[in-house]
C-alpha cells in the first residue's frame, strides 16, 4: 500500500459514533457524538446510572441504539450481518469488565489459550511479563487472588491482539498500584499495536491518564477541555 494512503487510513477513526440516542424505561442520553483514532485512549466518566455501560455496549456491537450510527473500522456497525459482527468480536474487539469471566477449573495458561485459539493468535509472553503474571500460568484460576485473576483476564483479552479495547471499570477492584500497572499495560498496548482504548471509569486518576476525557451528564456526552 502506498505510504500516503496508509497514512490516510491510519488517521481515520477506528470508531465513530454520531447522533446516538437510547432509552430503556426513560431516555438515557441523546445526540451523542464520539470518535477515537488509533493510538488514542478516551475515558468516559459520569455518575452511576448515567448510562456509561449502555454507551459502551452500543459502541462495542452489543446493543443497537434507538437512533444514530456507529462506524467501527469504517463499517456501519448495525447494518452488518451477524456473521460479520461476530468476526469483529472474535478478532478485533477486546472487552474488559470489572468482574472477570475465567473458567474456574482451568489454569491461567489454559484460560488464555482458549482465547488465542479462537482468534488465531499465539500467546505473547511479553504481555504476561508486563502484567506480572507470567509465573502464575500453571496455577488454577481458583488459586489466584482477585487481582491476579483480573490480570489474567486482561492478558486473555490483549493476547487476542484486538484493534480496539472497551474496558468497563477494569481497575474497580484493584489496589492503586495494580490499577496503575494495568493502565501502563493498556496504554502501552494501544501505542504498540495501533489500537484504541475506550475506558469507563469512576477513578479520576485513571481517567486523567487518557488522551481525552468525556463526561456523561444530563443525557449528554461532553468532552472535557
Ligand atoms: N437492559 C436494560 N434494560 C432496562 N434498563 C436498563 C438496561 N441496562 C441498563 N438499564 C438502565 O439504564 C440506566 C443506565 O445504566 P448503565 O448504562 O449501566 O449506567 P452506568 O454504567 O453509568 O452506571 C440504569 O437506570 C439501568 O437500570
Ligand atoms: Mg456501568
Amino acid at each position: 500500500m502506498p505510504k500516503i494512503i496508509q497514512r490516510y487510513v491510519m488517521s481515520r477513526p477506528l470508531l465513530e459514533a454520531t447522533g446516538i440516542s437510547h432509552s430503556f424505561d426513560y431516555p438515557l442520553f441523546s445526540d451523542i457524538h464520539f470518535s477515537i483514532a488509533a493510538k488514542q485512549s478516551a475515558a468516559i466518566v459520569g455518575r452511576s446510572g448515567s448510562g456509561k455501560s449502555t454507551l459502551l455496549h452500543i459502541f462495542s456491537t452489543f446493543l443497537k441504539p434507538n437512533t444514530g450510527s456507529v462506524t467501527l473500522f469504517e463499517h456501519e456497525l448495525y447494518t452488518l450481518k451477524e456473521r460479520d459482527i461476530e468476526a469483529f468480536r472474535r478478532y478485533d474487539i477486546g472487552i474488559i469488565f470489572q468482574f472477570h469471566y475465567l473458567f474456574k477449573g482451568m489454569s491461567a495458561m489454559e484460560n488464555i489459550s482458549v482465547a488465542t485459539m479462537l482468534s488465531g493468535e499465539s500467546i505473547d509472553r511479553k504481555i504476561l511479563k508486563k502484567l506480572e503474571i507470567d509465573h502464575l500460568m500453571a496455577h488454577k484460576t481458583s488459586e489466584l487472588s482477585g487481582g491476579e485473576q483480573q490480570r489474567v483476564s486482561i492478558a486473555r483479552v490483549l493476547n487476542k491482539k484486538p484493534r480496539i479495547i472497551f474496558a468497563d471499570e477494569p481497575t474497580g477492584n484493584l489496589d492503586k498500584e495494580t490499577a496503575e500497572l494495568v493502565m501502563d499495560v493498556l496504554t502501552a498496548y494501544i501505542k504498540e499495536h495501533d489500537a484504541a482504548l475506550v475506558l469507563v471509569t469512576h477513578d479520576e486518576s485513571m481517567a486523567e491518564r487518557c488522551d481525552a476525557v468525556y463526561k456523561l451528564e444530563e443525557r449528554k456526552l461532553e468532552k472535557r477541555v
